[in-house]
């Protein structure tokens, strides 16, 4: 059981600390075809109000059972104890296939551990004060730019996604991805405005059969690989360190212990596919709702900028020692908006959960997007308070806060994606103040990710 978390809590007291407007899509009864039109629309809309209230809720969907589960000790079973009695599903494989291939996020089983102990290394601890570094460098750099063009609104998520790109870059490749930036945004943007969101087909049709979505999204794949291709070419004339500099270099240098054999081409691809989309566009969103809940909470913001103005987070990645607000606001950002609000898995062999029998092909969901917005696991969950996180608040179960998920498939890029997300909100926040500057409504919408329905527009005010 978890205990209520933002009873009791001393600091901020008088903050005025707000729901957000239209805190989330309300769902209508609809017959099944139309939940299938709603998932493609905004996954969000597709929780009716018993997903908040309950511990599991189990029916039938499209022939197979389903399950969404609240339940922190059998999302454990799931994510942990049992999870190599499930996998990936169908769905997730057509959506994701052509744009990451057989790299970390989609590889299972023995290919999955070497890959996983190959680039381990890149994200150990002891790699975070470089990477607040080029975050803070980045960012300042940025902020510059902005001020020389003048700009009086900014759109920020616009701002985040650039950046983060450029931070994943320069950390992760040794390369300044700016050449390629608009391209590589724009093969995001069009993949998650068109092809990411599944069709009936997609959820229907199980794997091994190819859906006329499939064939857009390969067509797409060709385009979008080769320009993967001139950047991996880019970065192999510079020449590869050993030992390893970053994950380029970790990458190339990998061997099976077992084989041998390194990485083909075309797996070096894979890899590097995975970590450029999965290394900044939801890191891009945790800003983009971290800097919204701030600009709703100005007595907040001011907080958190003194946090940020007190100490050079720059100098050495931000602790929750040196930035325990800064890293509650992120977190509770990623509480209410998280970036990955589904984790979905396949049961490939009959599996016991929450007192059901699955056959293999039923599916079991965790949900961050409910779990997170749970009325028996949080106290007033739709309210924007960073105090649950800061330290000395009551604790939070391990499996009732999921936005990184959790096992051995727990996001590899947990501690980067925070260390960046503070380091840059830090640097923004000793800047300027954040103001909106147009309609501050906005609803999320969950394809692939959790975004803004809207471009918000904001203002930067200089401190
Ligand atoms: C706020 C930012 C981020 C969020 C919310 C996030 C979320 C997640 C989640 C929920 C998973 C687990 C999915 C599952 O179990 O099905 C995951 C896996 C993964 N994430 Fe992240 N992630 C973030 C940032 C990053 C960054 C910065 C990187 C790399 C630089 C990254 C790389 C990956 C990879 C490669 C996996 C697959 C791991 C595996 O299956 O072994 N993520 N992420």
């Amino acid at each position: 059981m978890v205990e209520p978390a933002s009873r009791a809590l001393k600091p901020g007291a008088d903050w005025v600390l707000p729901r957000p407007p239209r805190p989330r899509p309300q769902p209508v009864p609809r017959p099944q075809w139309r939940t299938l039109l709603q998932l493609r629309r905004n996954a969000l809309a597709s929780w009716g109000e018993p997903a908040y209230r309950e511990r599991v809720i189990a029916g039938p969907f499209l022939g197979r059972l389903s399950l969404l589960l609240n339940e922190p000790a059998a999302i454990r079973r799931l994510l942990v104890d049992d999870a190599e009695a499930y996998g990936r599903t169908a769905t997730t494989l057509r959506i994701l296939h052509p744009m990451i291939g057989d790299g970390l996020f989609l590889a299972e089983g023995d290919a999955w551990r070497w890959q996983r102990r190959t680039v381990a290394p890149v994200f150990a601890p002891r790699q975070l004060g470089l990477l607040a570094a080029i975050a803070a460098r980045r960012t300042a750099s940025a902020l510059d730019r902005l001020a020389r063009e003048r700009r009086s609104v900014v759109d920020l998520l616009g701002f985040f996604q650039n950046l983060a790109l450029e931070i994943a870059g320069e950390a992760l490749f040794s390369l300044s991805l700016e050449p390629h930036a608009r391209r590589l945004r724009e093969h995001v943007q069009r993949y998650g405005e068109r092809l990411a969101r599944p069709s009936p087909l997609d959820l229907l049709l199980p794997s091994g059969w190819t859906t006329p979505a499939e064939l857009l999204r390969r067509r797409f794949a060709r385009s979008w690989f080769a320009l993967l291709r001139e950047i991996v070419d880019e970065r192999r004339e510079r020449g590869i360190h050993e030992p390893p500099r970053d994950l380029f270099d970790a990458l190339v240098l990998a061997r099976d212990p077992e084989t041998g054999r390194g990485f083909s081409p075309r797996e070096l691809l894979d890899q590097i596919a995975t970590f450029i989309l999965a290394g900044h566009e939801t890191t891009a969103l945790a800003l983009f709702w971290s800097a919204y809940l701030l600009a709703l909470a100005p007595e907040l913001q001011e907080a958190a900028a003194a946090e940020a103005l007190a100490r050079d987070l720059s100098v050495e990645a931000p602790s929750p020692a040196s930035a325990p607000l800064l890293r509650a606001v992120v977190h509770e950002a990623l509480r209410l908006y998280p970036p990955a609000f589904a984790i979905v898995r396949e049961a490939k062999r009959p599996v016991e959960i929450a007192g059901q029998r699955l056959a293999p092909g039923d599916i079991v969901v965790v949900a961050p997007w409910v779990l997170h917005r749970h009325l028996g696991l949080w106290e007033e969950p739709d309210r924007f308070d960073p105090r649950r996180f800061l330290p000395g608040a009551p604790p939070i179960d391990r499996f009732a806060y999921l936005p990184f998920g959790a096992g051995p498939r727990v996001c590899i890029g947990a501690q980067f994606a925070l260390v960046e997300a503070v380091t840059v909100l830090a640097v923004l926040l000793a800047r300027h103040r954040l103001a909106f500057a147009g309609p501050r409504r906005v609803l999320p919408v969950a394809v692939v990710t959790t975004h803004p329905d809207r471009p918000v527009p904001f203002r930067l005010l200089p401190r």
